[in-house]
């Protein structure tokens, strides 16, 4: 869950780095550090907190050099503190180290080390790499590097460089996600794409077991035992304007009003003259044709997308559907059977939990499928079968338009196995492809209401505690809508299935916890008003998320929100659209980091 960056050129190398770690802050922000070449000796900076601190300590510091590493960290082993910071270095100053991912054998490398003179001073498990790769430098930097990491444990993506060889700079991956960008007399490393694509577009995406060796004018690839590797170069379609600002105040909210046109472009994809593409590749199709019932797994958000996905895929498709969180999956011993398809849902790809999901399922012989926004992300590359949300970059760590797509998908997928199993007729299919072509319209007409729900935010923005309901298909919105408010306003909020609140979370209901309640008009409509009363009736202030005309939820209702009619089936994109927008403007509110909530990350590549 940290952000590296590697460069080895002729542009001004520490801001080459820094505007790279500004990137990919959404990766981790405890503390970053920089390391360069100056002169042939190694200039090393590091501050804890925000990669800002860090930029005022290097700016004015002229680097006469052509090779730095840089790296922004989430804490896994040791305090935030400044020597905890990467980049790494060893005993002598001379080789320095970026590190994201967990040495799990670190300590009894550390012992070994430090018997043999080795002095450390962090308590981080990634200091032990420059000093193995130091043990074991004889004149060959690539030649050490490939004998420290053979006695590492765990995960880990790797920037490298040394005094020693200065003109080559090393990446290494294993389990941790690293690309490189090639350039024109210049190779950049990176964890992700946003921190390359503003000098290159050109990428090479390292895979498990892989070196890379770089030098200014080329490249090379090996495997952990040195052996050379062919790499394709492509070509990512990012351009450096997605993952700028571009205006708003907050990549969260530029991400909430980007739904419409990814909505669009993926209708455009894969739904054209009334017919479903989605399923175009044959072998998918056929795939998923032959199971008889599909297990979900994923974590947060994503998983949240999955059980919207259930609700879908049993009603149209009549495919049996079970939802699991992928850190529970993965270590449940679950009785799968052979007909059943796995989908791994995630934004980065490179959610630990889930990759090891997608490794167990396969391990088990289970095909998978995964529905993944980052193309050649390690969940991607590692499933049977790929489905892009193409919702592109999501810097923001709440994650918005990428849910948003992921749930897009996962009705296309239900409906149009649905008309292929002959379980929809050809006049359902009709209205409901009219009602997609109408759903960017309609999340439109919600961000129209932006200003009505900062009012709202305003007059809620205190309370510290919410419960979100929601009932049936809206159930997974009110968990999503609780989970948007927790991780960026800090405000406890917790989502229930609204029948299940008389089984004791009514006992928490008074007038200084609102209760949101996503009710928008589907068939459990009535039911949800009866709990809406419930709630009502004993104090609870009710903010009602409701469809435009409803005349009942006004009587019961404190606040209500209306959004637009739309067939029950796509209710969960639209009626999101609100609750993101009352977390996002409360937390803004309450002055909370919106892009970079506290304790969290984008992407959790660790356990
Ligand atoms: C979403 O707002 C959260 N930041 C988090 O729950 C996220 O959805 C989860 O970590 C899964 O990430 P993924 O989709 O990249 O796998």
């Amino acid at each position: 869950m940290c952000g590296i960056v590697g460069y080895i050129g002729d542009k001004d190398v520490s801001s080459v780095v820094l505007v790279g770690l500004e990137k990919l802050e959404y990766r981790g922000y405890d503390s970053a550090g920089i390391a360069a070449i100056n002169d042939g000796k190694l200039f090393l900076k590091k501050r804890v907190g925000r990669l800002s601190n860090l930029y005022s300590l290097v700016n004015g510091q002229p680097i006469n050099g052509h090779i730095a590493i840089g790296h922004t960290r989430w804490a896994t082993h040791g305090q935030p503190t400044e020597n905890n910071a990467h980049p790494h270095t060893d005993c002598k100053g001379r080789i320095a180290v970026a590190h994201n991912g967990i040495i799990e054998n670190f300590q009894e490398l550390k012992e070994e080390l430090e018997a043999r003179g080795h002095h450390f001073i962090s308590e981080t498990d990634s200091e032990v790499i420059p000093h193995l790769i130091e043990e074991y430098y004889d004149g060959d930097l690539v030649e050490a590097v490939r004998k420290a990491i053979s006695r590492l444990k765990g995960s880990f993506a790797l920037a490298i460089f040394s005094t020693l060889e200065p003109d080559v700079l090393i990446g290494v991956r294993k389990d941790s996600p690293l690309i490189v960008g090639v350039g024109d007399g210049e190779m950049l490393l990176a964890s992700d794409i946003p921190a390359i694509v503003s000098h290159t577009h050109k990428v090479i995406i390292l895979d498990n077991g892989e070196i890379a060796v770089l030098r200014k004018d080329g490249f090379e690839i090996m495997d952990f035992q040195g052996r050379r590797r062919e790499k394709a170069v492509t070509i990512v379609e990012w351009d450096s304007r997605d993952v700028e600002l571009e205006g708003y105040p907050h990549y969260m909210l530029k991400e909430i009003y980007e739904q419409p046109e990814v909505i669009e472009k993926n209708l455009k994809m894969y739904l054209r003259n009334n017919e479903f593409l989605l399923l175009k590749d044959t072998n998918l199709r056929r795939l998923l044709l032959t199971k008889r019932s599909i297990l979900i797994q994923a974590c947060g958000t994503s998983k949240h997308a999955g059980m919207v996905g259930k609700y879908l895929l049993e009603r149209f498709a009549r495919l049996s559907t079970r939802v699991e969180f992928a850190s529970e999956f993965r270590y449940m011993q679950p009785v799968v059977q052979p007909d059943t398809l796995i989908v791994a849902i995630s934004q980065s790809g490179e959610t630990a939990d889930t990759l090891a999901g997608v490794r167990m399922a396969r391990e088990m012989g289970l095909e998978v499928l995964s529905i993944v926004n980052v193309r050649d992300s390690s969940i991607a590359r590692e499933s049977d079968y790929v489905i892009y949300t193409n919702a592109g970059p999501e810097i923001g760590v709440a994650s918005t338009k990428a849910y948003t797509a992921q749930v897009l998908i996962l009705t296309l997928l239900a409906l149009e196995l649905g008309v292929l199993r002959g379980i929809i007729t050809p006049e359902e299919s009709k209205h409901l492809i009219n009602e997609l072509i109408k759903l960017p319209g309609k999340v439109r007409q919600v961000l129209d209401m932006d200003a009505e729900i900062e009012h709202l935010a305003a007059r809620y923005q205190s309370y510290n505690d919410f419960m979100f309901l929601g009932r049936g298909i809206n159930y997974p919105t009110a968990l999503e809508g609780a989970l948007k408010l927790k991780e960026i306003s800090y405000v406890h909020a917790n989502g229930y299935a609204a029948g299940e609140m008389k089984h004791g979370p009514i006992a928490l209901i008074d007038k200084n916890m609102p209760v949101v309640f996503v009710n928008p008009k589907t068939s459990v409509f009535d039911k949800s008003v009866s709990n809406m009363k419930e709630v009502e009736a004993r104090g609870g202030k009710i903010i009602a998320i409701a469809t435009r005309g409803d005349s009942i939820t006004p009587q019961i209702a404190t606040e209500v929100f209306y959004v637009p009619e739309i067939d029950e089936t796509l209710v969960p994109i639209v009626s999101i659209v609100p609750l993101q927008l009352l977390a996002y403007h409360i937390a803004v509110m309450r002055g909370c980091d919106v892009d970079k909530p506290r304790n969290l990350a984008k992407s959790v590549t660790v356990e």
